[in-house]
């Protein structure tokens, strides 16, 4: 198996990307499905989520529009805990059904803190749709109503995901290497 490093970490392949389009595509059709003649409001979480962002707009078939927030909580490979808003939403929520997309939900300290700010400009409704879920780290409730995997609390880059930085353009999702 191919290791790579990243500053001073090695990884390994743990998500071959012919399995991360199986499921994009499945949560695609379930939005798809649920959001039948609506047309949400993808907000995408910069940086992490832009490559799942593109690969589900791309297999949604309904009326559907996107933008895209920054926000950050990241050093390293731990979460500060606190959450900036480095780039925010211009246009107008209010009315709109949103899908926030998100990379990755860890401590869910991130999208707790972007529902209770979205939710106070008047949308229609907000889901979540995250690419990972990791269950073990969860520190508050944040109800995601579509994700792709479910993964044990490892460290992961790739597809979007970084180390410091490095690593969002590896198109697999890699494991840090014990
Ligand atoms: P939370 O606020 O703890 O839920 O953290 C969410 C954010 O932390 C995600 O949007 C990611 O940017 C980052 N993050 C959490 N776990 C990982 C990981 O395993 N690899 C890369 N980034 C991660
Ligand atoms: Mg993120």
């Amino acid at each position: 198996m191919s290791t790579i490093k990243l500053h001073d970490k090695l990884f390994e392949v743990s998500i071959p990307r012919e399995e991360i389009e199986n499921e994009v595509k499945r949560v695609a059709a379930e939005i798809n499905k649920d959001y039948k003649g609506r047309r949400p409001l993808l907000l995408g979480v910069l940086n992490g989520s832009f490559m799942f962002a593109s690969d589900l707009m791309k297999n949604l078939d309904i009326e559907c529009e996107i933008s895209f927030v920054k926000l950050s909580s990241y050093q390293g490979t731990t979460t500060t805990g606190k959450v900036r808003e480095v780039l925010g939403i211009n246009e107008s929520i209010a009315g709109r059904d949103i899908i926030i997309i998100e990379d990755i939900v860890d401590t869910g300290i991130t999208m707790q803190s972007m529902l209770e700010s979205l939710g106070t400009r008047e949308p229609a409704s907000i889901s979540i749709a995250s690419l990972f879920l990791k269950p073990a780290r969860l520190k508050v409730p944040v109800d995601v109503k579509y994700s792709a995997f479910t993964i044990p609390d490892r460290f992961i880059v790739g597809y979007g995901l970084d180390y410091d930085n490095l690593g969002r353009n590896l198109p697999d999702i890699y494991e840090a290497v014990e």
